[in-house]
């Protein structure tokens, strides 16, 4: 299915929340696909990068964050795991993996069960290189300020509040991807 007709099934009013969307995750399409093209050796999927990075934030219109337009009742956390049910619904397992392991580095039973949230507790890290890389280089980019790119200082900055181990995969990945 093309992801852009996944976003106009759940987002179908042109309305602020939707236009946050699609300027974020076309960043982030856009800094994964120029990964990919400066490293045609790690055989990445140009495809699924695409469609993973399209809708990896399908799920934060579950969310209550109103700063960026969700007015949802879920913890903002949730969203990934929100984004992997509506993506279910529609048979799209693959694209739904990137939706529940793209947050920080991918959320640890610890983090989970720490913030008590409503979801099995378990570790949900992403595990292909294309699930990998899409975290990464959303990793660049903040919804609160949508036309920002990040310093990968910052971005090691931003990761702090998941604990060391993040920034530590964080840093491995930029060796992978930069
Ligand atoms: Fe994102």
């Amino acid at each position: 299915m093309n992801p852009l007709a996944v976003i106009d099934k759940f987002y179908p009013a042109d309305d602020e929340l939707r236009r946050l969307l699609l300027v974020h995750s076309w960043h982030v399409a856009d800094m994964a696909l120029r990964c990919e093209a400066r490293h045609p050796e790690l055989g990445l999927d140009r495809s699924l990068l695409l469609r993973g990075a399209l809708l990896h934030d399908i799920g934060i219109v579950g969310t209550n964050a109103p700063r960026i337009h969700c007015y949802g009742d879920m913890p903002y956390l949730m969203h990934g795991f929100i984004g992997a049910r509506m993506l279910r619904t529609l048979g799209l397992e693959t694209e739904a993996r990137f939706c529940e392991r793209h947050t920080g580095t991918g959320l640890s039973r610890q983090v989970i069960s720490e913030s008590i949230l409503p979801i099995e507790s378990r570790d949900y890290f992403p595990e292909s290189m294309e699930e990998k890389l899409v975290c990464y280089a959303d990793k660049f980019y903040s919804k609160s300020r949508p036309n920002e790119v990040k310093t990968f200082e910052q971005a090691c900055n931003s990761l702090m509040r998941f604990g060391e181990d993040g920034v530590r995969k964080f840093c491995e990945w930029n060796g992978l991807f930069n």
